[in-house]
């Protein structure tokens, strides 16, 4: 009998995604739903970059060199340069998506059985990367209570093991929206190089840091062996579906190595280079807007949250996302709940419960993570909802 491999059953599901089936449901008998569950911003993909696209000329929609448009790499190591992150463009390879600049950097770098350290909660499809890979994560536990800031490194010392080959950040984080701090940097740079591991470090969200300043971890010094950068346009740009990312790092071996997957899949998508080649000349100011945006929606989100009775939810430094602790007995329940059994004035809210963002099982049964990618009128409506189902919902405690 034909049989699904091993990996193929383990791979998961998206966690983020198990209840849109509910949301479809709930669409059908005519409830608004207001999408809180997933970071695909409504903001408008700059004009010039899909200009770029309609005016350029070509006959032939050619496959592009491996690691991408080499005039787009210079224009990306210019990019790197304004963010303070020196990089010589043959130090990019572009891929697609950020998603597979991950998946990249886990088959380069890492061999089945090795053991990844991340911080938890974590964007889950790091756990179908891992899967990819073979690799294990190991998760390791940070607090909501104080905003889910870097555990201490000891106890990323007690986590690892000879297996332990990397450790994991995204930064600003996906799903806490945590920021981590130029000091917290620095402490993971003197344990990846003491311990001889990989860093990881996922700055998808780079521009969208509202309080404080973003570290890269191609910022710190005397790590240049050991910092992958994974990067994406998908956010920055809201270009989600452009399907442009890269994998940037100083260390020649792991860059050759990288090559060598980017050649077996021939190139990143071509016309979304053009685009991404234009999204780089948007004029500097380009970002103040958006990031502006973001981050008044941060705040009425979250204040409005934290009004809540018995809500909790701390003020992410960055990113368009924010968890909150709820008074429910388990959150999985209380978002299905939403969908299925719940409206206000014909009106639900769809939330990512948090389950599926930990590694541990058990933790996060009662928080959530909020995207604040819609405009605050639809926000403001949302946590109406959120507010009305939180006073009637059954397994409330
Ligand atoms: C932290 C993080 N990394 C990577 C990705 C994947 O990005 P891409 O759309 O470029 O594959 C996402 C998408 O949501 C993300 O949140």
């Amino acid at each position: 009998m034909l049989q699904i491999s091993h990996r193929g059953q383990m791979m998961p599901p998206s966690p983020i995604r198990k209840l849109v089936p509910y949301a479809e449901a709930a669409k059908k008998k005519g409830t608004k739903v207001y999408h809180l569950n997933i970071g695909q911003p409504d903001i408008e993909t700059p004009a010039p970059m899909l200009d770029a696209v309609r005016h350029f000329d070509f006959k032939v929609l050619e496959y592009s060199h491996s690691a991408g448009n080499e005039s787009y790499r210079r224009k990306l190591a210019d990019y790197y340069a304004k963010v303070g992150v020196a990089v010589h463009y043959n130090q990019i390879i572009v891929t697609t998506g950020g998603s597979e600049a991950i998946l990249f950097g886990f088959m380069a770098c890492l061999d089945p059985g090795d053991e990844v350290i991340i911080p938890e909660p974590f964007y889950a499809n790091y756990n179908g990367f891992a899967v990819e890979a073979g690799v294990k994560i190991v998760p390791i536990t940070s607090d909501i209570r104080n905003g889910f800031a870097l555990p201490p490194t000891k106890d990323f010392e007690a986590a690892i093991t000879p297996r332990t080959k990397a450790v994991v950040i995204c930064n600003p984080n996906n799903p806490t929206g945590y920021l981590y701090n130029a000091t917290e940097m620095e402490s993971l740079k003197e344990l990846v190089i003491k311990h001889d591991l990989y860093l990881f470090s996922d700055e998808a969200y780079r521009e969208f840091c509202y309080t404080g300043t973003h570290t890269s971890a191609l910022h710190l010094k005397d790590a240049d062996e050991h910092v992958i950068l994974m990067d994406t346009i998908s956010k920055r740009y809201s270009a989600c579906g452009a399907r442009i990312g890269a994998l940037v790092t100083r260390n020649k071996a792991v860059l050759d190595s990288v090559m060598k997957f980017a050649q077996a899949r021939l190139s990143p998508p071509s016309f979304a280079q053009i685009a991404a080649e234009a999204a780089v000349d948007l004029p500097d100011n380009y970002f103040d807007t958006t990031k502006a945006e973001y981050e008044s929606r941060r705040d009425l989100l979250v204040s409005r949250l934290n009004k809540m009775e018995g809500v909790f939810c701390p003020n992410p430094g960055g990113a368009f996302y924010a968890m909150a602790a709820l008074p429910v007995d388990d959150a999985d329940a209380f978002c299905q709940w939403l969908l299925e059994s719940f409206s206000h004035e014909s009106q639900t809210v769809m939330l990512a419960p948090a389950s599926g963002f930990y590694g541990t099982s058990g933790l996060g049964k009662n928080e959530v993570r909020l995207a604040y990618v819609l405009n605050k009128t639809d926000i403001a409506k949302a946590m109406d909802c959120l507010e009305a189902a939180l006073k009637v919902y059954p397994g409330r405690i």
